[in-house]
């Protein structure tokens, strides 16, 4: 067997095994209120993000029209249809944080990491969204990378703060 096919053969095997693992969570929750938030979460989980093939899935498997659940999908800004990166970077854009900063941050890790807002780094290591306020406007402007605050960011402290990941 060629290492290429070994690999796509790995890749189907991890899809089919992300599938029964939806397929259990379904059944967990399938009749139970709010179960769609639940279901959609723990596929994300599952599976990294939400592609089309996996909510057409769970439409079918929990009997609910695929505009159903694609409207959950989108009205929720922490489900994704995109893989997402390992890390996810949010600059706070609240007014306290605009105004001091926290646009030029935007523009700066905009070039830093080479993608534009809510998009994924080509090596999968940053996904970058901004934030409403995180509650720390006293010592604007702040960001988060994955659930660290970090406050009174300035273009010096990004490059450090980055290189811990
Ligand atoms: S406005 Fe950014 S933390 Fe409040």
């Amino acid at each position: 067997m060629n290492p290429e096919s070994a690999e796509n053969t790995c890749t189907v095997i991890e899809r089919e095994h992300a599938f029964e693992q939806i397929a259990n969570v379904i059944d967990l929750y399938k009749g139970k209120e709010g179960s769609l938030i639940q279901v959609l979460h723990l596929s994300q989980k599952i599976f990294g993000y939400l592609p089309l093939e996996v909510q057409q899935f769970i439409a079918n498997e929990m009997d609910i029209p695929l505009a159903t659940v694609s409207g959950v999908v989108s009205f929720y800004s922490f489900f994704s249809t995109e893989p997402r990166g390992e890390h996810t970077i949010r600059v706070c854009m609240g007014t306290a944080c605009y105004v001091r900063g926290g646009k030029k941050i935007v523009e700066h890790l905009q070039n830093h990491l080479g993608v534009d807002l809510g998009k994924t780094t080509p090596d999968g290591k940053f996904t970058f969204e901004i934030a409403r306020c995180i509650g720390s406007c006293a010592l604007a402007p702040a960001m988060t990378i994955d659930d660290t605050v970090y406050k009174q960011v300035n273009l010096n402290k990004i490059g450090r703060i980055l290189e811990k990941y």
